[in-house]
């Protein structure tokens, strides 16, 4: 026994006086390795009286551990000096201090997004999420548009080997919220949409949509107008004008294009609105008696408008960005540039 307490001693003055851990790894195996000095005292356990053994062996092992664990204090010593050393040295590049060269930022569609959200929400409308692989039945079918109607050629579309698509309007989840809340109903859903698109600056395959939908009783195209003038007098901060030219879309009738009045030059011609003054901004219309129907609401009873916001579009304009391709591109530098208001 008294020759273990002396080991013990031993170690511990070896332990502390060490200077690296090189050394602490011969240190482990003078004492604990398999020809170590502690595990050589084991071996004399089988000449020691039985009633011996135990205290023995319990005081063996507490040995053990009290020697690996004043290893492991040192090397966890040893490692906190070479970090401390480092930062001495300036090797150390510490990632956590902000960055004097560029702050992050939410995206711009991001951005408008959020702002958008904000701006309906105040209005009364909840907001949904959309899927972004849709069954051609919600794609197509339930906004009116059948099978070999020619108004899925104006949409190219991504088809997916299981025959479901990559959704090409927001209007895809118009069916489902329709049977989700039934009416009276008012929400808008944004999301990611995809088509088979020959690019260019102002045509991409992948952009980004807000769809919005009333029904109530009593709704009318007053309505419709009433809530986009809200929603984009509170996007631009000013009154924005707007008038509605006559469009087509299987799923509304009437259907519309709505422009607004160049917020820009407050209607009087410049660049951005090609110097006619007003800038198509976004179709919209009454939701056809058809949709109601798909949805499981009763057109007799119900009516509505919606309306499907390009805002890839929006934010271009809102941003002064010229080329639709940048706002997919990852491109820190270039967006960067994008007069966030
Ligand atoms: N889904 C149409 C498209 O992407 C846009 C649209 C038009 C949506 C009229 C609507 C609407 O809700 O009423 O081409």
């Amino acid at each position: 026994m008294e020759k273990l307490d002396s080991i013990l001693l031993d170690a511990r003055k070896e332990i502390e006086g060490s200077q690296e851990s090189q050394e602490l790894n011969s240190l482990y195996q003078k004492f604990l390795g398999k020809t170590g000095i502690v595990t050589e005292q084991l071996k004399h356990m089988k000449d020691l009286p039985n009633e011996e053994k135990k205290t023995f062996g319990m005081k063996i092992n507490s040995i053990k551990n009290e020697i690996f664990s004043l290893i492991k204090i040192k090397e966890k010593e040893f490692e906190k000096n070479k970090v401390e050393e480092q930062i001495k040295n300036t090797e150390f590049v510490d990632l956590t201090i902000p960055s004097k060269e560029r702050k992050g930022s939410l995206h711009p569609i991001t951005i408008l997004q959020e702002k958008l959200i904000d701006i309906f929400l105040s209005m009364g409308f909840t907001v949904e999420d959309g899927n972004e692989i849709e069954t051609e039945y919600n794609n197509f079918e339930a906004v009116n548009i059948p099978k070999n109607h020619p108004a899925r050629d104006m949409q190219d579309t991504f088809y997916l080997e299981n025959g479901q698509v990559l959704k090409t309007h927001t209007s895809a989840a118009q069916n489902r919220i329709m049977k989700k809340y039934g009416a009276p109903l008012k929400a808008i859903f944004p999301g990611r949409c995809f088509r088979n698109e020959e690019l260019d600056a102002s045509h991409e395959n992948t952009f980004f949509q807000i769809e919005g939908m009333m029904i109530d009783k009593d709704v009318s195209v007053a309505n419709l107008i009433y809530f986009m003038k809200e929603m984009l007098t509170n996007v631009f901060g000013k009154e924005i004008n707007v008038r509605l030219r006559p469009g087509f879309f299987p799923f509304v009738e009437p259907g519309f294009e709505l422009d607004i009045s160049c917020p820009y030059c407050d209607g009087k011609g410049c660049r951005v609105c090609k110097h006619g003054g007003w800038i198509e901004l976004c179709p919209c219309g009454m939701i056809h008696p058809n949709v109601l129907k798909m949805g499981g609401i009763d057109p007799e009873k119900y009516q509505g408008f919606a309306f499907g916001l390009g805002f890839s579009r929006l934010a271009m304009m809102n941003y002064d960005i010229t080329e639709i391709r940048l706002l997919n591109s990852g491109n820190i530098k270039a967006l960067s540039q994008a007069k966030i208001k």
